[in-house]
């Protein structure tokens, strides 16, 4: 979901709505606003999208402070009711509302008996009636607020208007990210850079706990124990022209096209070419504490992960350290063990997906050390993490990640080579590896310039009602990534196996309503490849393949090959073409690429 506030000598509407439009990629089934006036409350909410709401707004909506919310629904269906602002009963206090209140019944339940009516069946909605009881007692909106969320058990990021204090908004964080944006004599918050990049590169982020009253003039931040806090400003480096598809007919293709450019950022300044090692400046650890990790564990969620399971491999291939990837929804639930001498790598485009935040939280208890591969400078699990690499990727709109994968492959590809090097990777084996880097965009280029063909390729293919996606130890997770992709997006049924285990149960799936996608590489497991792609032909399969040569068209009906570079940095460049081929599928079927049903951007509840 996304939040945006403004207050100002600006009218809000027109600055709300347009941030609402920047937040719309993270989650969407309906949006709203307030805007304050002269005492007064106006508001307007609908199920839909921000244009929507836009059209609903009219002419005069005027006021010079507001807030507004996209919605992704949780609690209770999308619908006009349940959209936010949620408002009190004697329409004075308006607030909305990311994250989850999980002791909503038991306060719906209080707030009831003591004469709220309840309007929808949201948990945010308990707010609104909590707040508004608290601020006859305290006259003061900021405590009424901080008092109110004593009483809160979940997570939330909240914004808060008074009628009756017509110069300020409250803002608070916990679980749910907020960030204020300083003007020139106006003030905004929103959940996410994005909504304020078009205003102002002035930001400053609310801790988990935090709370903040902004006024035109400035703002103050306290904790909730009412203490204040003191907050230097960041500059953020990305601007609204980020935030446009630039002539691309989407946001996903716009990405996909960007990734030459996106991997160089990635690796630019980090590269030595005269030691052949990685100049990794933000890691925090001395060679000492480089050398004395036995192990790596690396958590992340959906594209996130599989992109860890690339860089699992980079790192025992290069380093040498026993390394493995898992979701990190699934760790912070297992009670893992947690040892001193395992180095845990969390990964995270947007930096605030809460299942990832609270397995650091988690692991940070138990006395881990966490280092962060992020995309968004200064998000949660970049400052939770107090180490790390930046992407540099800037910001990925689209919901489904593309150039922010492909970039953390190539983030692993310098940590593992930074490790390797401080261990036992020789000169040799590290130049190739820094030769290797340096001729990705080139290459990423070339597959670019083949992008009609995988097109009319994603058009043949795209009728079929499932697909299986097979790849071998290096192939693997690109097989996994690329499932997700054309799942994510076009809504075909994919499935990723490990080419080898094929041959254990998912074969009795092929037939030719079944095809193939594999990932057939020119390394030391090519002739393994080559025969499951006769045992899938075998069965009448139909088969796509995606590597570094022409093979027997017994084998394959179809070849799209990328540009060879080093076997360990493979999984790279054969990501790119299955971002297409799932892109045109998408296309050719007519779906909401940058939208998908049901998913969000950021995943900012559990
Ligand atoms: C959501 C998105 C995925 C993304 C995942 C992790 O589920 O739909 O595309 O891979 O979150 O996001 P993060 O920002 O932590 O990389």
């Amino acid at each position: 979901c996304g939040i945006v506030a403004y207050v100002g000598p600006q009218d809000a509407a027109p600055i709300l709505l347009e941030g609402l439009q920047r937040l719309e990629y993270r989650g969407y089934d309906s949006a709203g606003l307030v805007v304050s006036a002269r005492g007064s409350l106006k508001l307007r909410k609908v199920k839909g999208r921000v244009a929507d709401l836009a059209s609903a707004v009219p002419a005069r909506f005027k006021g010079n402070l507001g807030i507004g919310h996209t919605r992704w629904a949780t609690h209770g269906e999308p619908s006009d009711v349940n959209a936010h602002p949620h408002l009190s009963n004697d329409q004075r206090i308006a607030v909305v509302h990311n994250g989850i209140i999980e002791n909503a019944d038991e306060l719906r339940a209080k707030l009831t008996a003591d004469g709220a009516e309840f309007a929808s069946e949201t948990d945010s909605e308990v707010l609104a009636h909590l707040i508004a009881r608290t601020v006859a007692d305290t006259a003061n909106l900021s405590e009424a607020v901080r008092l109110a969320l004593k009483r809160i058990v979940g997570t939330y990021g909240i914004a808060v208007v008074d009628a009756q204090r017509p110069g300020e908004v409250v803002v608070a964080r916990n679980g749910s990210p907020i960030v204020l944006g300083l003007g020139e004599k106006e003030m905004f918050a929103a959940s996410d850079v994005a909504a304020l990049v078009r205003y102002t590169r002035q930001v400053v982020h609310l801790e988990d706990g935090e709370l903040a009253v902004i006024k035109a003039d400035g703002f103050t931040t306290f904790t909730m124990d009412a203490r204040e806090t003191a907050k230097e400003p960041l500059v953020v480096d990305w601007d609204a022209g980020h935030y446009d598809t630039g002539g691309y007919a989407h946001y996903l293709l716009k990405e996909i096209s960007e990734q030459p450019e996106t991997l160089a950022r990635t690796l630019r300044g980090r590269i030595d070419d005269r030691f052949h090692i990685a100049h990794l400046g933000g890691l925090n650890l001395t060679p000492h504490e480089t050398r004395a990790f036995r192990r790596v564990k690396i958590i992340g969620c959906g594209s996130a992960y599989y992109s860890g399971q690339i860089g699992a491999q980079l790192i025992e291939e290069l380093a040498r350290i026993p390394a493995d990837a898992e979701p990190a929804s699934e760790f912070r639930y297992r009670n893992p063990v947690v040892e001193h001498d395992t180095l845990y790598v969390a990964i995270s485009q947007s930096g605030e997906t809460y299942d990832t935040l609270a397995a650091v939280q988690e692991l940070k208890r138990k006395g881990g050390r966490v280092l962060g591969i992020v995309n968004t400078v200064g998000s949660a699990i970049a400052r939770e993490c107090g180490g790390g690499i930046y992407l540099h990727a800037g910001p990925e709109v689209s919901v489904a990640s593309t150039k922010a994968f492909t970039s953390t492959a190539a983030a692993f590809a310098l940590l593992a080579l930074h490790f390797g090097r401080v261990r036992d990777l020789s000169p040799a084996h590290g130049r190739r590896i820094c030769d290797g880097l340096r001729r990705l965009p080139g290459q990423i280029e070339e597959i670019l310039a083949g992008g009609e063909r995988i097109a009319a390729l994603a058009a043949k293919y795209a009728h079929h009602p499932s697909m299986m996606f097979v790849g071998r130890v290096r192939g693997y997770p690109v097989a996994r990534e690329g499932a997700q992709k054309l799942k994510e997006i076009s809504y075909i049924h994919a499935e990723a196996y490990p080419a080898s285990e094929l041959k254990h149960g998912p074969l009795a799936l092929i037939g030719p309503e079944t095809p193939t996608v594999a990932l057939v590489p020119d390394d030391e497991l090519l002739d393994k490849n080559l025969t499951t792609l006769g045992e899938i032909r075998a069965r009448g399969g139909n088969v796509l393949m995606v590597g570094h040569r022409q093979v027997d068209p017994k084998l394959a009906d179809d070849v799209i090959l990328v540009p060879k570079n080093e076997p360990e940095l493979d999984p790279i460049l054969l990501s790119i073409p299955l971002q297409i081929f799932a892109y045109h599928a998408a296309v050719a079927l007519d779906r909401d690429v940058d939208r998908p049903r049901n998913l969000a951007k950021s995943v900012t509840v559990e």
